[in-house]
């Protein structure tokens, strides 16, 4: 019999997927010329982050900022890695076109968990971050504190691109 805590990973595993695809569901619905269902798509996708949220807190994956900091460094180092190099490798191997995201991931994912550091870093001393502005790259993943650099050091995405996160 499985337990609550595996029933947990699994809900949490199966309803942040459900998010993410409606969410490009929805991209797609407006693309397509179907505002409505975009709409529907996206309410949807809200209420499976409200589940997925509910099952990450019941199973105590929800901590304080530097304990939350600590996850996301080992996350995201586990990511480049570990996970992503060798399927960078077996992609170019088969020539699959998932090797440009791959190899923009392994990138990113290592700038993550760099500003990650940082962030935990200030954290430990009981401080906020001191920048306040993020500007991410929408082609690979790529994030900038501060102001965009002129092109993307990972994608070469010019300047303009970026887009700053509130
Ligand atoms: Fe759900
Ligand atoms: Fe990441
Ligand atoms: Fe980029």
């Amino acid at each position: 019999m499985s337990s609550t805590h595996d029933n947990l990973e699994e809900a949490f595993s199966g309803e942040s997927q459900a998010n993410r695809k409606y969410v490009a569901f929805a991209r797609q619905a407006d693309k397509d010329g179907f505002p409505n269902i975009a709409r529907l798509f996206r309410t949807t996708a809200e209420a499976e982050t409200l589940h997925a949220h509910g099952h990450l807190a019941a199973m105590g994956g929800i901590g304080a900022t530097a304990a939350n900091l600590q996850a996301a460094i080992d996350g995201e180092t586990h990511e480049y890695t570990e996970m992503y190099p060798p399927m960078l490798k077996q992609a170019e191997a088969d020539g699959h076109p998932a090797k440009r995201m791959f190899g923009y991931a392994v990138k990113a994912e290592a700038v993550h968990a760099k500003l990650y550091k940082l962030a935990w870093e200030a954290a430990q001393r009981g401080e906020d971050l001191k920048e306040a502005k993020f500007y991410l790259c929408p082609i690979c993943g790529h994030i900038e504190f501060g102001t965009p650099p002129a092109s993307c050091p990972i994608c070469g995405a010019k300047a303009e691109k970026f887009t700053p996160v509130a």
